[in-house]
């Protein structure tokens, strides 16, 4: 296996399997894999919803990008499963694109997006007119993706095996 000392960054918009995949990926790479929303739930004590209601949106993306700006520095690879909106901060952007790192851009349409995310309540951004909402995030974020994917992967219709192989394809 190829070790180079890069972190694996996975990039994408809710719903577009980047737990499940980091998850996979963790089994073939020798890497600590970090869910950043987990992280900031475990130090927080708090999930991610409470954290939006009651300490605010703007609260949640300093500790995001505090995770972001804190293990993009660790000199051990790691696997980072961003949340949505990391790359909503041009400084988290930059960051991302000098890193030491290597970053992929889970995709999907934006309908299957609305079918994954169907019965999901974990999402404060996504209250309300659900498809709406990811409907206009997606068009919003779409070219901040963009500027700072390696690879994009489409996971339309892919099992989390097969999309994990794929990056694992770039990456050997
Ligand atoms: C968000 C995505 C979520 C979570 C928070 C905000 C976003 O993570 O960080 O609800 O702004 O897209 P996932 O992408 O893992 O769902």
């Amino acid at each position: 296996m190829n070790l180079h000392q890069k972190h694996l960054i996975l990039l994408g918009m809710m719903g577009t399997g980047k737990s499940t995949v980091g998850k996979h990926l963790a089994q073939h790479l020798p890497y600590p894999a970090i869910d950043f929303d987990h992280w900031i739930e475990e130090r927080q004590n708090q999930s991610i919803p409470s954290i939006f209601e009651q300490l605010g949106e703007s609260y949640f993306r300093e500790l995001e990008s505090q995770a972001l700006k804190h293990f993009l520095k660790q000199p051990q690879p790691h696997i980072l499963i961003t949340g949505g909106g990391v790359i909503l901060r041009p400084e988290n952007r930059k960051r991302m694109k000098k890193a030491n790192g290597v970053v992929f851009h889970l995709i999907a349409d934006v309908e299957t997006l609305i079918q994954r995310l169907d019965l999901d309540v974990n999402r404060p951004l996504l209250q309300g007119d659900k498809a709406e909402k990811i409907r206009r995030i997606w068009s919003e974020r779409k070219s901040l993706y963009e500027t700072i994917a390696d690879y994009r992967i489409q996971t339309d219709d892919r099992s989390p095996e097969a999309i994990t192989t794929e990056i694992l394809s770039h990456w050997h």
